[in-house]
């Protein structure tokens, strides 16, 4: 049986479809319940709780860095709206003095479009295009929404999570960096330690942007391969002697499926200890080096293709971890990628992710969502979870059902359960080779 029959497949008992139904119609109206894990907890025996980059997150829906995490207000409404993690705008590393080797990614936010985008497989779904890059403020200006970021998710128990672009060398380019690595992670851990109430190891995601797949810098398969293996111990190093929890947030370079198998295989088995991430974030947006906005060419997007390039490739990873050939990849998943329903959720923690960040999908016209009242953060996760066909309650209850998964497992678990290779969910799975 494939896979994504077990999350249509098993019908829901009419008393919960029912209770589904009248949840979604009836908060559209209302907006979404106040404490909606202690809701969900009680009405369906479903609970929401996840871990993000080692921390526990109330529930697994974040928003992925980018335009919409770039001022305290959109972040104070995403904690009202009740999202489990924010990560922050990307900021451009830099060194004690202000110096930035990635400095042509600190460009200014300009015009974004948002369009449907039909997939090579006919699927509809959504992309943004837009010119702008990471972080074009001070650093200080990045510190300032951190510190007060962190103090609104006090407030609600959302986690907050920096992003950040650290220099990468160039092919010719002997050194890194380093004093761009330190100065920036030690000021990033001085805010999180100041800040944070509920404690733990500052996450951070270092961000392989998809535009670097159009830059120079990676056209050669040994440069990505020197990053991938150095990147996550010089973030380390810089940190020393306090912690840091690493987070790559891997790119789709301009090569085939299979060298995404390779990269998530290289960041796994060819680090050392010290080297490894702590998670990974899989995986960003596509680049189309010949498609042209607003007057520049080469452009990142989004949308269905990215959603079946990225679940295939994980599809093949977990069957060729299943089946003995590749050694597993135990790292904790957080999925981005054309993320925009419930049920696209449930794909990626079919895969093994066990939360969900989105971008898109808080950006589409109102009339894509049916709650017509709040704010788009609320629209948006009303829309997730509650959509009675393709929200995530409807999928969880259907895998639960389809798997026999105990009542008190939450999300995390379920995640896990999918990434264990002793379970072999995968095994038996002849997912398409992986495409070019
Ligand atoms: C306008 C825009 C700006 C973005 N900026 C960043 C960024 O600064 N750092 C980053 O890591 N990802 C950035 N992303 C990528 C998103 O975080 C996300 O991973 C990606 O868009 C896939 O998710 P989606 O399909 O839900 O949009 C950006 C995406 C968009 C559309």
């Amino acid at each position: 049986m494939l896979l994504e029959k077990l999350i249509d497949g098993a019908d829901l008992s009419p008393a919960l479809a029912s209770r589904l139904a009248e949840d979604y119609g009836r908060l559209a109206e209302r907006g979404l319940p106040p404490r909606l894990e202690e809701y969900v907890l009680e009405r369906y025996r479903l609970d929401l709780a996840s871990e993000y980059g080692g921390i526990a997150v109330k529930n697994p829906f974040g928003k992925a860095s980018g335009q919409l995490s770039l001022n305290i207000k959109q972040v104070r409404a995403d904690a009202d709206a009740g999202l489990g993690f924010v990560v922050l705008k990307t900021i451009i590393a830099e060194d004690a003095v202000g110096g930035q080797s990635m400095s042509a990614w600190a460009i200014p936010e300009t015009r974004m479009k948002v369009e449907p985008a039909r997939g090579a497989d006919a699927a509809e779904g959504w992309t943004v295009t837009w010119k702008g890059r990471g972080w074009s403020d001070s650093f200080d200006a990045y510190l300032k929404l951190f510190a007060e970021s962190l103090a609104a998710g006090n407030e609600t128990g959302m986690l907050v999570v920096p992003s950040c672009k650290y220099h990468l060398p160039r092919p010719e380019e002997g050194e890194w960096r380093l004093g761009e690595y330190e100065h920036t992670t030690r000021r990033l851990l001085d805010v999180w330690e100041t800040r944070r109430a509920a404690g733990g190891v500052m996450p951070v995601e270092k961000d392989f942007s998809p535009t670097l797949a159009g830059d120079d810098r990676s056209a050669q398969v040994e440069t990505i391969e020197r990053w991938m293996s150095s990147v996550t111990r010089h973030m380390r190093e810089a940190a020393r002697p306090r912690p840091v929890s690493v987070g790559l947030k891997l790119f789709n370079a301009m090569f085939d499926g299979g060298f995404q198998i390779d990269m998530l295989r290289l960041v796994n088995e060819r680090c050392g200890a010290d080297g490894r991430p702590d998670f990974i974030v899989y995986a960003n947006r596509l680049f189309d080096p010949e498609r042209e906005f607003e007057g520049k060419r080469g452009v990142a997007y989004g949308g269905p293709d990215l959603s079946a390039r990225n679940l295939r490739v994980l599809a093949r990873l977990r069957a060729l971890e299943q089946r003995g050939e590749v050694p597993r990849c135990p790292f904790p998943m957080s999925a981005t990628g054309d993320i925009g329903s419930g049920r696209m959720a449930a794909e990626y923690l079919l895969r093994g992710a066990s939360t969900f960040q989105m971008h898109t999908f808080f950006q589409l016209p109102n009339d894509q969502y049916r709650m017509s009242r709040g704010g788009r953060t609320e629209r948006a996760l009303h829309e997730l979870y509650f959509n009675p066909e393709r929200g995530l309650l409807a999928c969880l209850l259907r895998l639960r059902r389809a798997l026999d998964w105990p009542e008190d497992w939450n999300v995390r678990r379920m995640a896990d359960f999918c990434a264990d290779p002793a379970n072999g969910l995968w095994a038996a799975a002849e997912p398409a080779a992986v495409p070019a």
